[in-house]
């Protein structure tokens, strides 16, 4: 007989197996309510066939070992709820009391720093759950190493095992040990909001200020080369290209305004027909495109002048210049956007406007904003 099936029969003489039937014959709901819930538990293993090998008891209560656990686990649970809710702190004020998020080429220490203080916050809060849950397991529970036969459920065995639920919440010491309690739901509402607020980037509209659909063009920027230096109607060969950036400041970072100012040959002036409405897009025989493929955005940047096209080193999308730009070869569908463009009083080239479209790949509601 084990220690378990002895604690079950002495228990109370209410708990006693009359040896005839199955365990609803002997245990009715009636008689099976007015039994108590550690003598449900052992009564419920013995039913089942479990067999206890071995017990660990836990830290008597209220015993300094108790007392000293109990201040660990809370420790870190409480740890795990304060980066917990650092990484809600994080996540939710940037661009609201902290500076706003935006990840560029040498930007500032905040655009580094976001993204791995989201990551190193998380990751401390999981690694303290974890780490409490350990403790917790190792030094406040008490450790029973038992064996049990598989059979059929039954009535008697829903309401037996609810009480072996019930007595691991009692042995789990949560409903006395307050510190406990306290540090576990402080994390549980960090590790909640840290979970629940990326959410809110599905709310957040991503396209607010249409970002997708401007670049740092507009009325009046001069076209820089890469060097910085403005660009003269004089200074280009006819049938050359020169990839051009905006005159604003990091202009020549950015990756949407990347812009090839081609000047075309005299023959190709002759053939060449823009798209409608953009007749004047063009200034003499120059004429500028959006270096970004509108496949999958690569730079385009292979211009062959005898065949007037512009080709995509990444899948091979031909854009023909004398036509707008238009694709006339491989998988892309949409023409390069042009950039309207003129001369300022100093005789060099300026925009006319931003692009009047989206530049580079197209996306699902492009047409839209
Ligand atoms: S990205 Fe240009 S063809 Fe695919």
């Amino acid at each position: 007989m084990t220690a378990r099936d002895t604690r079950a029969e002495v228990g109370t003489g209410d708990v006693q197996d009359s040896g005839h039937g199955g365990p609803d014959d002997d245990y009715p709901p009636e008689r099976l309510a007015a039994i108590g819930r550690e003598d449900l538990d052992h009564l419920g293993a013995r039913y089942d066939g479990v067999h206890v090998l071995h017990v660990d008891p836990p830290p008597a209560p209220g015993s300094p070992l108790e007392k000293r656990a109990t201040r660990q686990v809370s420790m870190l649970f409480a740890l795990a709820g304060l980066f917990a809710f650092l990484f809600v702190f994080v996540y939710v004020g940037s661009g609201w009391f902290l500076p706003d998020w935006r990840w560029e080429v040498g930007g500032d220490w905040w655009g580094l720093l976001f993204t791995p203080m989201l990551g190193i916050s998380m990751g401390l809060s999981l690694l303290c759950v974890g780490a409490a849950l350990v403790v917790y397991t190792k030094k406040l529970l008490p450790h029973e190493t038992a064996m049990q036969e598989k059979h059929e459920g039954s009535n008697f065995e829903r309401v037996t095992a609810a009480a072996t639920l019930q007595k691991g919440w009692h042995n789990s010491g949560l409903g006395r040990r307050k510190l406990l309690l306290g540090s576990v739901g402080f994390m549980g509402g960090g590790l909640g909001l840290m979970l629940l607020a990326p959410l809110g980037g599905l709310i957040k509209n991503p396209n607010a200020g249409n970002p997708l659909g401007t670049t740092s063009w507009g009325e009046g920027v001069r076209l820089l080369r890469e060097d910085g230096t403005p660009v003269r109607p004089g200074d280009q060969e006819p049938g050359s290209l020169a990839t051009v950036f905006p005159a604003v400041p990091g202009g020549n970072r950015e990756s949407d305004a990347a812009t090839m100012l081609i000047r075309l040959r005299p023959a190709q002036v002759q053939s060449a027909t823009a798209r409608a409405g953009q007749e004047d897009f063009g200034y003499g025989d120059y004429v500028a495109y959006s270096k970004i493929c509108t496949h999958a955005g690569c730079p385009v940047s292979l211009y062959e002048q005898e065949t007037s096209r512009i080709l995509c080193p990444c899948h091979q999308s031909q854009f023909d210049v004398t036509q707008g730009a238009k694709p006339v070869f491989g998988p892309a569908t949409r023409a390069l956007p042009q950039l309207p463009i003129t001369v300022d009083e100093e005789g060099f080239f300026v925009a006319r406007s931003d692009y009047i479209e989206a530049v580079g790949p197209t996306y699902w509601n492009r047409e839209r904003i």
